[in-house]
């Protein structure tokens, strides 16, 4: 493939997709961003998203609200660095919302990607590399820190979220990467790095 690609880490919280997408954007020297937050409107909007005193925000809001951040994190920083000729690795993406609004609070997955489709404005991910860990592993990192909203939302929530993953990658394999996270941090990424070169070239 030539030209500048827009790669990103999908996965459930505290598989280590932060970390990897970090080596991974070091080592093809690409811009390095994250979904939700990655820009200063898009903190604000997080905020209201991974408020635990938050308990009454209506699915469809939640919906818009994690669109809203994707159509300015697109505009602001994907876009931008694409069309300079800079490679892109994102924290989450689109897929995040068919995952974790689709198929974990059970909105019409279509009606959420129609949704998306407008906000993205056709910016789909050329690579998502899906980070797979074994359920006791997540237990114990989670239970490491302060939980948020979502991860406080419940296991079957959590596991529509995975099924969901785990879904759209068999959908589109042409697109999706599945990797096992659970071993050491390094192995992991060399796993990754080498993926990309097959796939992408780069
Ligand atoms: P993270 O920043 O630790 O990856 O966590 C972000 C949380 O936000 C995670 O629980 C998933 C959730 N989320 C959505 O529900 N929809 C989205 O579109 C995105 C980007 C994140």
């Amino acid at each position: 493939m030539t030209g500048a690609v827009y790669i990103v880490f999908e996965g459930p919280e505290g598989c280590g997709k932060s970390t990897q997408a970090r080596l991974l954007a070091e080592s093809i020297d690409a811009v390095l961003t994250r979904e939700t937050g990655g820009t200063q409107i898009g903190a604000r909007l997080r905020e209201i998203l991974h408020d635990v005193d938050v308990n009454d925000l209506d699915d469809h809001a939640e919906t818009l609200i994690v669109a809203a951040d994707r159509a300015q994190h697109l505009a602001q920083v994907v876009r931008p660095a694409l069309a300079a000729g800079r490679h892109v690795v994102s924290d989450r993406s689109v897929y995040s919302t068919l995952a974790y609004q689709g198929y974990g609070r059970g909105l019409p997955v279509d009606e959420v990607r129609q949704v998306n489709e407008w906000a993205i404005r056709d910016t789909w991910p050329d690579l998502v590399i899906l980070l797979e860990t074994n359920e006791s592993e997540l237990a114990e990192r989670m239970s490491e820190r302060e939980l948020d909203r979502f991860e406080r939302a419940g296991v079957e929530f959590h596991q529509r979220v995975r099924a969901g993953f785990a879904e759209m990658a068999a959908a589109d394999p042409q697109r999706w990467i599945v990797v096992d996270a659970s071993r050491e941090k390094e192995t992991t990424a060399t796993t990754i790095r080498n993926a990309v070169r097959d796939r992408l070239g780069i």
